[in-house]
């Protein structure tokens, strides 16, 4: 049985990476797709390679015009919005004494910004239409705990798993449930961006730092984008109706709680 028939979806940061891999996992379970990326080229070579299904967005979450643009074409392409993943979302790397403004910036308004506005922007358009819907936000275990090197990215994924709380409390109302998912170290194009820069910080060779992160995981290894898809489609489902503001480690038990 497929737990997303003519069900529709927009997820956000989808051209790649994790959100490419939920685009995917939707589209097997029956739901139709935007894949919505500030990277429009590249949101369209993803939304042609799955196919059925899926149109390509353009998207930048930090701009509320383009979040507004981006929302009416989805409704306009598939009648309304069931499910929503906040995906989007920019890392970045530096010891406290040496963090920028500019990227403290840049990252507070793609990932919580970006998260809380477009979560705004749907869940307007769900309560118009007033047949509920579900939102994940992707948060991280990097929300769970502060690293020395990563304040800034830990303290926005903190704000995202605060947001999935208050939002979550209030928009239950609606039939809206808010969730979300807290990966761990997830191998991709993303992470060779985060190995590179520990590289630089912390005078490694390239690619030890991914080595390492894999072997403290309990589980083993790094996770794919592939670990993470049964708890979108299980999140975006019926069978989650009675779950709310609630964050999921899904990181092969590097986080317990
Ligand atoms: N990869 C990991 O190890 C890991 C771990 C924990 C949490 N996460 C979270 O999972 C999510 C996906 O991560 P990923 O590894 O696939 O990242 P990624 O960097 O591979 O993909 C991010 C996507 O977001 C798009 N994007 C960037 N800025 C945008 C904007 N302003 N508007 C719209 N789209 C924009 C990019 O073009 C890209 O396609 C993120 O929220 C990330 O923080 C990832």
């Amino acid at each position: 049985m497929m737990r997303l028939e003519n069900k529709t979806a927009i997820i956000t940061g989808s051209a790649r990476g994790i959100g490419k891999a939920f685009a995917e996992a939707y589209v097997r379970e029956g739901a139709r797709v935007a894949i919505a990326d500030i990277d429009l080229e590249r949101a369209r070579a993803t939304a042609e390679e799955i196919g059925k299904g899926c149109i390509a967005v353009h998207l930048d979450v930090t701009r509320q015009d383009s979040i507004d643009a981006a929302v009416a074409e989805v409704e306009t392409a598939f009648g309304g919005i069931d499910i929503l993943i906040n995906n989007a979302a920019l890392f970045d790397l530096a010891p406290i004494v040496e963090i920028s403004r500019e990227s403290y910036d840049r990252l507070f308004s793609i990932n919580v910004s970006g998260t809380l506005f477009m979560l705004q922007a749907v869940a307007k358009s769900m309560i118009a239409r007033g047949q509920g819907g579900k939102i994940i936000n992707m948060a991280s275990q990097a929300g769970r705990r502060g690293e020395a090197l990563v304040g800034v990215y830990c303290a926005t994924k903190a704000a995202v798993i605060s947001l999935t709380q208050s939002a979550g409390l209030d928009l239950i109302k609606y039939g809206i449930n808010v969730n979300a998912i807290a990966p761990g170290v997830v191998d991709g194009e993303h992470w060779d961006g985060v190995d590179a820069l520990f590289a630089k910080h912390e005078n490694r060779p390239l690619g030890e730092k991914k080595r390492l992160v894999g072997e403290a995981v309990p589980f083993g290894r790094m996770g794919t984008a592939q670990d993470l898809t049964g708890m979108a489609v299980f999140l975006a489902s019926s069978d989650a109706d009675y779950i709310l503001a609630q964050t999921y480690n899904v990181d092969g038990g590097n986080w317990m709680s």
